[in-house]
């Protein structure tokens, strides 16, 4: 299962690389938190179900919440993927899938949480950046991290050059370890992701 708000890059490339029954994962569903989004036409091209659940058409956010879970739950997901979902998940939601949910952000956690990770960055004056994959938790950004790449920042770069060239890498890091999740037993220790080699 994946969500997403936006283009959706990173959804086609899970959408991509699931093609192949090799890569051990495969795309349930595809939900989204807007409506006319190319996230959705991506999963909808690819023949994916989709849904649209929308906070404007709840009472409140904890609604919303119990609402987005109970709809991510009839599709069974192993696992939930955020790609590129500009909400975070509520209490409700991480009751039911808290632990098997990821999110990407375009950022070296801890460093530069929240909704402008490459501007945060490019401000601060890094010289390196990157994505950061990790296990959803109540906070902004802060869960156990999954994987890391590093992206350098280039003199010139703006806050969306600099975004384009983390999503190049980030795209690859998000395949490579939603693959490793989905098909190898894994653990949380603490804040560590331990994988655990099946017996042969
Ligand atoms: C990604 O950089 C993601 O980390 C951030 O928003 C971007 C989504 O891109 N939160 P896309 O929708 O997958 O193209």
């Amino acid at each position: 299962m994946v969500l997403v708000s936006g283009s959706g890059t990173n959804l086609q490339a899970l959408i991509d690389a699931s093609a192949d029954p090799a890569y051990g994962a495969r795309i349930v569903a595809v939900g989204a938190d807007r409506d006319g989004i190319e996230g959705l036409a991506r999963a909808e091209r690819a023949g994916i179900t989709t849904f649209v659940d929308r906070v404007a058409d709840h009472p409140d956010r904890a609604a919303w919440d119990a609402s987005l879970a109970e709809t991510v739950a009839a599709h069974a997901p192993d696992l939930v993927v955020l790609a590129g979902f500009m909400k975070l998940a509520g209490p409700a939601f991480l009751a039911r899938f808290g632990g098997r949910t990821v999110n990407t952000h375009p950022a070296l956690s801890p460093a530069f949480p929240g909704m402008h990770g490459p501007r945060d960055a490019l401000e601060y004056g890094v010289k390196v950046t990157g994505a950061t994959l990790f296990v959803v938790d109540a906070g902004v950004d802060t869960g156990p991290i999954v994987a890391q790449v590093a992206v350098p920042v280039a003199e010139d770069d703006d806050a969306a050059s600099l975004h384009e060239r983390i999503k190049t890498h980030e795209r690859a890091m998000l395949v490579e370890w939603v693959g490793r999740l989905a098909r190898e037993p894994w653990t949380i220790d603490g804040r560590r992701i331990r994988f655990h080699p099946k017996e042969q």
